[in-house]
């Protein structure tokens, strides 16, 4: 058990997150910030007023602590709109953004202009955990996941195997599930792994995928896994179609809470995690998803798996396509 957790951003992954890490008792206190809900300056002052005194982090942590009695747990629950409550953690989880809505006239943003607003918010999370816990380890899970994790990078650096961005154990648990479903075996039968960056580069390693030790060519056919693996490609924005509204949230915060807990109990668990590359797999001084060992140290150790010619050339390319965007991020920084 850790002293302090926190969590930055309250919305539906924030929520989960820390509902689970109460649950969990996964420390002896849970702090979440949110700024939300924002003050308009268009509004009249009374409203203005109004919504100062709101708080998502405070409402939110004030009702997962008023179920805690039932749950017989008494991990402290709270809340902020400033960076206050996550002063002292020792462990921090980044889920603050703001997603791809139309603007008051009615237009959506570009992807630039998106990026340019995440990269302002990311700006804020650095400072906040510079100012209140600068010492943490720190999972981040906000997208675009890797230019997040950079950004982090360039604001704070941090030792490297302290910083990590969660998205490989998501994609790799979707590409299970995908498995799992088509060979009618339990999930706990199924192992497989995600790499590369978090979007529609990432490469599902199928020659690490196996059900019960057994390579998943025994049980599927390459049409079925051909279909399995663009499926993972897309599976995060199948959710967003289907919802109408937001993101994944139940999965994304579960898939963190297994890095979290491989760190608070020093599980030395090797998972897929967006990690600082020096030199592995080619890549040099950006942070990609690959094979880690996670421990109490955070990234523990980098795995250079024996990747097949194939998965060697599509993993090249998703680090490509990563630093593309670090590129674009240093550039956008610089106006920041
Ligand atoms: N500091 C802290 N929190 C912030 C900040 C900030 N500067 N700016 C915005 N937030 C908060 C928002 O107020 C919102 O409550 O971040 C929260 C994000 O929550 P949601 O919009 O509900 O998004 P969620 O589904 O939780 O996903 C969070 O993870 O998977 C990614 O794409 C997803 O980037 C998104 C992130």
């Amino acid at each position: 058990m850790l002293n302090k957790i926190g969590v930055i951003g309250g919305g539906f992954i924030g929520g989960v997150l820390v509902q689970e890490i109460a649950q969990r008792r996964l420390a002896r206190e849970v702090g979440l910030t949110d700024p939300a809900p924002f003050v308009n300056p268009s509004d009249p002052e009374e409203k203005q007023a109004a919504t100062a005194k709101q708080s998502v982090a405070k409402g939110k942590t004030l009702d997962i602590a008023e179920g805690l009695p039932t749950l017989r747990s008494d991990v402290k629950v709270y809340g902020s709109r400033d960076y206050s409550a996550i002063e002292g953690a020792e462990l921090i989880i980044n889920t603050a953004g703001v997603p791809r809505k139309a603007k008051p006239d009615g237009t959506f943003p570009t992807r630039e202009e998106l990026l340019s607003i995440n990269l302002k918010v990311t700006n804020d999370v650095a400072e906040g955990i510079k100012q209140n816990c600068p010492d943490a380890t720190i999972i981040s899970i906000a997208n675009p996941l890797d230019a997040i994790v950079y950004t982090i990078n360039k604001r704070l650096n941090p030792p490297k195997n302290k910083l990590m961005g969660m998205a490989g154990v998501l994609d790799s648990g979707r590409y299970c599930y995908f498995v799992a479903e088509a060979a009618n075996v339990s999930v706990e039968n199924v192992n497989a792994m995600v790499l590369g960056g978090h979007g529609d580069t990432m490469v599902p390693v199928r020659s690490s995928c196996l059900i019960a030790g057994v390579p998943v060519s025994k049980f599927l056919d390459n049409e079925t896994l051909q279909a399995i693996e663009t499926r993972t490609r897309k599976a995060g924005g199948e959710v967003v179609g289907l919802l109408g509204f937001g993101s994944a949230f139940a999965s994304p915060a579960w898939s963190a809470l297994e890095m979290a807990e491989a760190i608070i109990y020093d599980k030395r668990k090797i998972m897929p995690v967006c990690a600082y590359l020096d030199g592995e797999y080619g890549v040099e001084g950006m942070f990609v998803g690959v094979p880690g060992i996670i421990g109490k140290n955070g990234v523990e150790k980098v795995i250079e798996l024996d990747l097949t010619d194939e998965e060697q050339q599509a993993f090249a390319h998703s680090a490509s396509v990563v630093r593309k965007t670090c590129d674009e991020v240093d550039e956008m920084l610089k106006n920041l």
